[in-house]
Formats: C-alpha cells, sequence, structure tokens
C-alpha cells in the first residue's frame, strides 16, 4: 500500500490551509531570503530554534509551516501529513517515496554524500573485499554504492558523529555529507569517493498535486519566481 491508500494524511482535506515542511538547521536558515522572495513570511519563531513549537502560520492565511527534522520532511509529505516540502536530494535516494513529486531544484544547501576513511590507514579498506562494515545514516544509498562493487556493506546505521566510527573500530568507512570537509579534517579522515552532489528540493505530495492543483501550482511557481529573482 503506498502511503495515501488508506485516506488519511492532509493531502484530501481541501479548505484546510496547506502546510509546508522545513528542516530545522543549516538549510532553514538558507531557505530564509528565498522565502521572503516567495513572500511567504513565518511566525519569527519559526526560524528561532530555541521556540518548542513546531506548526507556524504565515503571512499566507492558507499555508501553514511545520518545522521537523531533514530526514522527517520526506516522510511528513510522502504520506500527506505535509502537502509541500524542502528536502535534500540525500533524503529523496535514501527513501525512494513513489508519492513524493520534486518540481524544483532550490540549489541551496550544496554539498556530496561521500565515502570516508582515516588517512592514517594506507590500504583502502574496500579494495580486494567482498564485506565491509560502513557507518552512516543512509543505509540504502551506502548498500547500494557498496553492491554496485560487488561489496556487501554491513551497515552500523547511526544518526550523526559517524566521522568517530572508523578510530573507534565500529567501521572501516563512513558514508556522510560532505560540504566543507572540515569535519573530516578534524577526525582523521579523507574522501574517497563521491556518490552524489546534493541540493535541496521543492517536494510535493502527488496526490496533494491532483487533489489541490490550483493552490500547490501556485505555490510551486511562487518559488520558481523567488529562484529566478534571485540571478
Ligand atoms: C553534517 C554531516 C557532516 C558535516 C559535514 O553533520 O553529517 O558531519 O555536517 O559538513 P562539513 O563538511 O562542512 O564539515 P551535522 O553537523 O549536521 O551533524 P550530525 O551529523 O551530528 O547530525
Ligand atoms: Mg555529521
Amino acid at each position: 500500500m503506498t502511503a495515501h491508500q488508506d485516506g488519511t494524511g492532509a493531502s484530501g482535506r481541501s479548505g484546510s490551509p496547506l502546510i509546508l515542511a522545513l528542516p530545522k538547521g543549516r538549510i532553514l536558515k538558507a531557505l530564509r531570503p528565498v522565502l521572503s522572495r516567495t513572500g511567504i513570511e513565518p511566525a519569527p519563531d519559526c526560524l528561532d530554534e530555541s521556540s518548542r513549537r513546531l506548526r507556524f502560520p504565515t503571512s499566507d492565511p492558507n499555508l501553514d509551516v511545520v518545522r521537523v527534522r531533514s530526514f522527517d520532511v520526506a516522510t511528513f509529505v510522502a504520506y500527506g501529513g505535509a502537502h509541500v516540502g524542502v528536502c535534500g536530494a540525500d533524503v529523496l535516494m535514501e527513501f525512494d517515496y513513489p508519492d513524493i513529486y520534486a518540481p524544483l531544484d532550490l540549489g541551496l544547501g550544496g554539498c556530496r554524500i561521500s565515502v570516508a576513511r582515516l588517512v592514517s590507514v594506507v590500504d583502502d579498506p574496500a579494495a580486494g573485499q567482498s564485506r565491509l562494515r560502513v557507518a552512516t545514516k543512509y543505509p540504502t544509498i551506502a548498500r547500494r554504492h557498496f553492491a554496485s562493487r560487488a561489496i556487501n556493506a554491513e551497515i552500523v546505521h547511526l544518526n550523526g558523529a559517524m566521522e568517530l566510527a572508523p578510530a573507534l573500530d565500529l567501521a572501516s568507512v563512513i558514508v556522510d555529507l560532505v560540504d566543507t570537509g572540515s569535519t573530516l579534517r578534524a577526525n582523521g579522515l579523507h574522501e574517497t569517493e563521491t556518490i552524489a552532489h546534493v541540493t535541496s528540493r521543492l517536494i510535493v505530495n502527488r496526490v496533494a498535486l491532483k487533489t489541490r492543483p490550483e493552490e500547490i501550482g501556485a505555490l510551486i511557481d511562487r518559488f520558481r519566481a523567488a529562484l529566478t529573482e534571485e540571478t
């Protein structure tokens, strides 16, 4: 069963505000100017992460914002809890939800998903191996990547700080996001392969797009115009 088939989720309830799911953290800050250009002004405490509120009205009475973890944006949208969201391509790759349509690359939060290992280990731990232990918060991406090299990845699933894993013998390599590379350097690691380049996407629940096409289409157009304005 797909996420929407049991009839749950906000996607079917027209008349209620559209829900836009935004990821907390770095992307939320980077989104601020884009939101301003769309003309969407969330309540001020939306951008203040010390606020315990999770749902915020905006300057548009037909649009509310919810602030969730970046990994959960895709899940909120896939299940119709939110109609629209902003989500990294890494999360879309990891979950591959069929109920999500990603019409717009926002070009924000550019980084990459990479394999990294200890600088001090001279031989590539993956060379000639049929099995490798990998610490990551991306089990599907990591498994798929190593399977394409005929390596069976044993996944150690962590939610953060995986740069610690190789030095603590928890894993031989990690698969994680790299932006400036400073976290890798600070932990004695270096990047050995880039799996994918990542930017943030505007994502939409496919059923919601069918049931509320004008409102959601207009929202996508506002984001598209905001990106054009930037250049
Ligand atoms: C992210 C990512 C890397 C780091 C990459 O971690 O998981 O650790 O940022 O950025 P850099 O290349 O500029 O150092 P984050 O700070 O979000 O923390 P977490 O992994 O503990 O969630
Ligand atoms: Mg990290």
